[in-house]
């Protein structure tokens, strides 16, 4: 079991190992006391775990409740959000009470919101149950919804009180969602450790999954500790992501989040290689890394498509965008441009 300490506006542990998530009538026993909990989750996930996870609540004789809705992107709405909002009115939860996000990164950014929302603030355990979220959403405290013109135009700041990480959960998540979580791990590769990076590119995963997750984990630790409102720094974590968001609006959300990153990756480093902003060629090492863990390596839209949802993106604010550029595998940097130039080098 490995513990990596956060130290953001909140100071929270992330537990990661075999499974951590029996701990959690416990933590939230030592931390909160005889406080209600509302555990989130998709139908997916609450038919596979939500009876176990339960069962460790009622061991310690806490009140539970479990809010169950549609599995998939398209439930991270305003609807889904304020019928979360509106069945803890309904079973009288207040600001002493604890919601757990189980589940993957929608359940996650979705609840988290939540959280921050209910009375202006309850508190908030996270247990990702995909890599994707192991990984990334469920650390750092970025929640938010997505509107109509985009993904994640409505959130907020919302650090957790507890991440556990049960590697156990990852047993029925299907190879494709993996995979997508691989896509972040092999970002992680290329913004900040380049023997992450190669281990992955190996195929060498299972052997090293709780290294693998951990590791990733520090790494955004380290980012979110140094930057935690991505003012700076933390915009090197959407290496791939500008692009990635269109081609997910683009495809209806057909397209899966990780699938996108894989492609934005792999566009975003031809591109900067093709203009002279890396020091090495890394989009041949990014394709062997994508083939290895089962990603595409092809993008279904032209290049000039992507650029105008692009446009519509929240980060194209005044007229810029920031893009994250591979100098080399292990070290990108930010570079923030105008939408215009973007439109060129895209074309
Ligand atoms: N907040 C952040 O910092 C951050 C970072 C990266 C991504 N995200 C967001 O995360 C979302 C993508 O996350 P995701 O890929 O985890 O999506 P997801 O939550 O939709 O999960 C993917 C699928 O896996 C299923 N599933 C989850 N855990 C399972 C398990 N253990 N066994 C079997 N099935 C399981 C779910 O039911 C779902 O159908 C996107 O909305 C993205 O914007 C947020």
């Amino acid at each position: 079991m490995e513990t990596v300490k956060v130290n953001a506006s909140k100071a929270y542990d992330v537990i990661i190992g075999q499974k951590t998530v029996a701990l959690l009538g416990k933590k939230i026993k030592d931390f909160f006391g005889d406080v209600k909990v509302c555990i989130v989750t998709d139908d997916t996930v609450a038919s596979l775990h939500g009876e176990k996870v339960q069962g460790y609540l009622n061991e310690e004789n806490l009140k539970n409740k479990t809010f169950v809705f549609p599995h998939g992107e398209k439930s991270k709405s305003p609807e889904v959000l304020f019928e979360l909002l509106e069945f803890l009115a309904e079973n009288r939860f207040s600001r002493k009470d604890v919601l757990v996000a189980l589940g993957g990164g929608v359940t996650g950014d979705l609840t988290g919101l939540a959280a921050a929302m209910y009375m202006r603030g309850m508190h908030l355990i996270q247990i990702p149950t995909t890599l994707l979220a192991m990984v990334d959403s469920s650390v750092g405290g970025k929640t938010a919804v997505n509107l109509k013109a985009g993904k994640n135009l409505a959130g907020v700041f919302n650090q957790p009180e507890l991440v556990l990480c049960d590697l156990q959960m990852l047993l029925t998540l299907p190879s494709e969602y993996f995979a997508d979580g691989m896509a972040e791990v092999i970002k992680y590769g290329v913004i900040a450790d380049k023997s992450l990076f190669e281990t992955v590119k190996d195929g060498d995963i299972a052997r090293n999954l709780e290294k693998i997750v951990a590791r990733c984990v520090s790494i955004k630790r380290d980012i979110v500790n140094e930057d935690e409102f991505d003012t700076g720094k933390r915009q090197l974590l959407n290496f791939g992501h500008t692009l990635a968001h269109s081609i997910e609006k683009m495809s209806n959300f057909e397209i899966s989040h990780g699938s996108a990153v894989a492609m934005g990756m792999l566009i975003i480093s031809e591109i900067a290689w093709k203009n002279g902003f890396s020091d090495e060629r890394c989009q041949d090492e990014i394709i062997d890394a994508l083939l290895e863990n089962n990603l595409p390596i092809t993008c279904p839209f032209k290049n000039s498509e992507l650029y105008y949802a692009a446009e519509n993106d929240k980060k194209s604010a005044s007229g810029r965008i920031s893009i994250i550029i591979p100098e080399k595998i292990g070290h990108c940097k930010i570079m923030n441009i105008a939408l215009a130039e973007l439109k060129e080098l895209l074309e």
